[in-house]
C-alpha cells in the first residue's frame, strides 16, 4: 500500500494564530502544507502571493505544495519556485496548448521541483492522458476551486480510479492528489480510489489539528 500524505491547506488557517497552528501542523505528522494561490480571475477569490510563501518557507520545514488557481501560471512559476515552493501545480484550464503545458512542466522539473497539473470538476479526466509522463503529480479537484468548506463531489472518485489505472499500467510513481471537501469519510473513499495525497482545509483547522491529520493518514 502506498503511504498517504496529508496536506493541510493554509486557506483554512486562523490567521490570527498562524504561528501556533503552523507548529501544530508540523507536530501532527503532516508532511506537506498546501498553499492555495488565487488571483481573482481564474477563480472569484484572492489569496496569497510569493512574498507570503517566503514567510512560510522561513517559518516551517514542511514540503510546500503550491496550487495556483491563476490565469497566468507560466508568468508566476519562477517567482513561486524561487520563493520556496517544493511543488508547483497549475490548472489545465488556464493553459492554451499542449506545448505550453509541457514547457511549464519541464521548467518546474528543471528547478528540481514537483510538477503538478490539476483539473476542475467539470473537466474530463481524459485530458490528462497525453501528459502522464510529464508530471509528478495530478490534482483532482473535488470541489469547484475558489473556496474552502464546500461539499465533496463524489464523481471525482471515478476520475481518481481511472487515473490510478493509467499510472499503474505504466508503473508510474506520480502522485494523485485530491482537494476539496476532504474529511475522514471522503478521505477514505479517495484513498480507496487511488489517491495518495489528501488536501484538507476546514476539516483539519476546525478540529484538533493532530487528530484530524491522523484520521486521514
Ligand atoms: C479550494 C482549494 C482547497 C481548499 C480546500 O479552491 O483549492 O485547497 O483549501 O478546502 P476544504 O478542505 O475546506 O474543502
Ligand atoms: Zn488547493
Amino acid at each position: 500500500m502506498t503511504k498517504t500524505i496529508v496536506a493541510p491547506s493554509v486557506l483554512s488557517m486562523d490567521y490570527s494564530r498562524m504561528k501556533e497552528q503552523l507548529e501544530e501542523v508540523e507536530n501532527s505528522g503532516a508532511e506537506w502544507l498546501h498553499f492555495d494561490v488565487m488571483d481573482g480571475h481564474f477563480v472569484p477569490n484572492l489569496t496569497f502571493g510569493p512574498d507570503i510563501l517566503k514567510g512560510f518557507r522561513k517559518a516551517c520545514g514542511l514540503f510546500l505544495d503550491v496550487h495556483v488557481m491563476i490565469t497566468k501560471p507560466l508568468f508566476f512559476a519562477e517567482k513561486f519556485l524561487s520563493a520556496g515552493a517544493d511543488g508547483y501545480t497549475f490548472h489545465y484550464e488556464a493553459m492554451d496548448s499542449e506545448e505550453e503545458i509541457r514547457s511549464l512542466a519541464s521548467l518546474i522539473r528543471a528547478h528540481g521541483k514537483t510538477a503538478g497539473i490539476s483539473i476542475k470538476p467539470d473537466t474530463d479526466v481524459s485530458v490528462l492522458k497525453p501528459f502522464l509522463n510529464d508530471f509528478d503529480l495530478f490534482l483532482i479537484m473535488s470541489v469547484e476551486p475558489g473556496f474552502g468548506g464546500q461539499k465533496f463531489i463524489p464523481e471525482s472518485l471515478d476520475k481518481i480510479r481511472t487515473l490510478r489505472g493509467w499510472l499503474d499500467e505504466m508503473q508510474s510513481q506520480a502522485h494523485i492528489e485530491v482537494d476539496g471537501g476532504i474529511n475522514q469519510t471522503t478521505g477514505a473513499l479517495a484513498k480507496n480510489a487511488g489517491a495518495d495525497v489528501l488536501v484538507a482545509g476546514s476539516y483539519i483547522f476546525r478540529n484538533d489539528i493532530a487528530e484530524a491529520v491522523n484520521s486521514l493518514a
